[in-house]
Order: C-alpha cells, then structure tokens, then sequence
C-alpha cells in the first residue's frame, strides 16, 4: 500500500516531506519561513501574498517581500492581482529573483483584492483566471501553481472546474482551501473538495485548512489520497507541527518542545527578525507573532499583554527572560506590575487583515 505521507513532484522539484507551510499574509515573512524552515519537516515554503501593483510599480515592500535564503529552497513566491499584463510582468519578476515556483492566489477574500478582480474573484471570473494563467505560463520557464477557494459564494462552488481550467492553462499544482470567499475563515473547510479535484485533474492536489494537529494531518491524506497538506494557523501556534508530522512518520516518537526549547525559539525568532528588517519593524512583528507561539502556557496572556507594551529591543528581551523564568520555576507570572488589564495584538486571522491595515513592514 502507498505510503500516506510520501513525497511528491512539482514538474521536477521534491516536495519531501509534502507539507507546505502555508502562505500567510503579514506573517510567512523571511524570517518566519527561515524560522519555521530550521524547526524541519517542511517541503516547501511560499511568500507572503504580494501585490503586483506594488511589483510592477517598483514598490520597495513588495520587492523585499520577494527576498528568501537559499537554504530555504524549494520556495514559491505567491502573487495577487487581476491584471493579466502585470501578473505576467510580477510573474517574471519573481522567476529573476530566482524562485523556483510561482504562485497565484485566487482565495484572498479581502475587498480591496476582489474589487480589482484578483484573489477569490478569479474564481467567479474565469475567463479571466485563464487569461492571467496563459499569459504567465507563456512568460515564465518555473512551474506555475495555483492556491484556490471553494468558490466565491456558499451557493456556487465551483473548485473542481477551477482547478480543471487552471490544469488546462498550465497550472502544475492546485492547494485547495475548502471554504468560500463568502464564507471568509468560518466553519470548517471542505475536504471532500480535495478529494473531488484529485480524481479529475492529473497535476499535484494538495490540502488546506484547520490542520493543527498531527493526527488531523494524517487523516485528511488518507481520507482524500491528496499529494500534500498546508499548514497555516497551525504552524503560528506551534512551529514544531511540520517536524512532529515527519517524526511520526518515520515511526519515530514526535519533538516535544521543552520550556526551554520554546524559550529559544522566541529569542531565535527575535534574533532573525532583527537580522532580516529594521528595528522598529522586528519590534512590531515580535509583539504581533511572539504570542502565537505561547498560546496555551501558563500565564501568556499576561506575557502577551507585557509584551504589547515593550518598545525596545532590550525590554523585549528582559519580558522573555522574566517570564520563562518565572514560569520555569513553577511561579505565577503576574506580567507588569501596575497594568494588570490585558491588552493583547489584535489577531491575525486572514490576509484581510493585511490589507487593511499594512502596518508590519
Ligand atoms: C493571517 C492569514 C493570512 C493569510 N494570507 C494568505 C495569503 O497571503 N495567501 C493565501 O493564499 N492564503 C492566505 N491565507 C490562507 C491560508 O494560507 C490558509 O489557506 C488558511 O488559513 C486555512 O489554513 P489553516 O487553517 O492551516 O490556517 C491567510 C491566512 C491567515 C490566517
């Protein structure tokens, strides 16, 4: 019998093991994927969504969006637009940076994306959708992939014949996250789609959505025979899941982070950050993300909180410091003194978010 988490191809390039981080808006940034890279257990690794205005019009965030180390290799750049001329133009720009995959996004739900006909809006506009993949396939020589939603609305899913057009126009792999653009992040995701789209096309299907444990990941390659699974909130809340997913399926017991080893991967994190942006910029998405990974310690919520209201690099390092010490000694952390209400990052749970407010770098 098939393995159930065997590796697989994009034209040539492995996926192995096949687990996708999944593209995230204001958080798949370099220093996050480098992060998430070194824990192991990730096959490939995909930007952030990047605007093809802001590439084609020589924008200096999208163009350090597009950055990556080539340890991180395979990688994708994922791009939004629904431009035809300028997809293709950021589509070529992202193959000069050297990525080896480029992906479209037709899922983003945000407005602002689907009032100029990109992200999910390709999905109620095919014509469109196969005039951008056509144009990108004639401009690049790297496989061009596509992310997708169920459908634009509950009342029209359409994901298979999506994925049978993007197959016809070139596409190389489709991830499907299983549920509408009007559905935005509520409810469960439909998997069966999944299953659904690998009967009919022949190109690489692989899974996304609500998969934070390792047993969850394993049931959705068996009950859908899909090539691989993306992991999004999952990897947020805990950076090791790619690697426990791989352990078991070696036969091998799962890594289970110490307090100790969480506490490094924060100061890592930290470090990479400072190394990869500007200050003020690490500063910021320290107290954005940080937080994610001590969901569900002891006392968080009031590290968070403590967290939030650090402005410098050198209180950010004491907070870490006192806080996993305190907690390491079995003691209760009481977070700041004098500031005992809880003030936590708002949370980031679409790339609406991003666009709405591009605070992060
Ligand atoms: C904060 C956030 C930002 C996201 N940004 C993107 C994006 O830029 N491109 C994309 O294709 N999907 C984006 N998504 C969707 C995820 O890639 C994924 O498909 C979805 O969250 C479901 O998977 P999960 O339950 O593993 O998170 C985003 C999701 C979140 C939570």
């Amino acid at each position: 019998m098939r393995p159930l988490v065997k590796s697989f191809k994009i034209r040539d390039i492995e996926i192995n093991p096949p687990l996708i981080l999944s593209p995230m808006a204001g958080v798949t940034d370099i220093s996050f994927r480098r992060l998430i890279k070194q824990r192991g257990g990730v096959g490939l690794t995909v930007s952030e969504f990047i605007s093809v205005e802001g590439l084609t019009r020589n924008n200096p965030k999208s163009k350090r969006q597009m950055r990556f180390y080539e340890n991180e290799r395979p990688f994708a750049v994922q791009i939004f637009g629904g431009q035809p001329e300028r997809m293709r133009m950021a589509a070529e720009m992202a193959e000069e940076v050297g990525a080896d995959i480029l992906d479209v996004n037709c899922g983003c739900p945000a407005p602002k994306v689907v009032k100029h006909g990109g992200g999910s809006g390709l999905l109620k506009d095919h014509p469109r959708l196969e005039t951008i993949l056509t144009e990108i396939k004639k401009a690049i020589s790297i496989p061009m992939t596509v992310k997708i939603r169920a459908g634009y609305y509950d009342h029209t899913i359409n994901a298979v014949e999506t994925a049978k057009r993007a197959e016809g126009c070139g596409a190389e792999h489709i991830a499907l996250h299983g549920r509408t653009k009007e559905q935005g992040y509520r409810g469960l995701a439909n998997w069966d789609l999944v299953r659904e789209i690998k009967q009919v096309v022949k190109v690489p299907v692989s899974g996304s959505g609500d998969v934070t444990t390792i047993q969850q990941a394993f049931d959705r390659f068996r009950e859908t025979g899909c090539d691989g699974v993306l992991i999004g909130r999952g990897a947020m809340a805990n950076p090791c899941i790619f690697r426990q997913i791989e352990d078991v399926a070696h036969g091998r017991e799962p890594f289970q982070p110490t307090l100790e080893d969480k506490r490094a991967l924060l100061l890592e994190y930290f470090e990479m950050l400072q190394q990869d942006m500007p200050k003020l910029a690490a500063i910021g998405r320290m107290k954005q993300l940080a937080g994610q990974f001590t969901r569900g310690l002891r006392g968080g919520a009031l590290f968070r909180t403590a967290l939030y209201h650090s402005h410098s690099v050198e209180e950010i390092l004491d907070r870490i410091s006192e806080y996993f010490e305190t907690i390491t000694a079995g003691k209760q952390y009481f977070g700041e003194a004098g500031r005992p209400e809880l003030v936590e990052a708002p949370a980031l749970d679409s790339c609406e978010a991003m666009t709405a407010a591009p605070v992060l770098n």
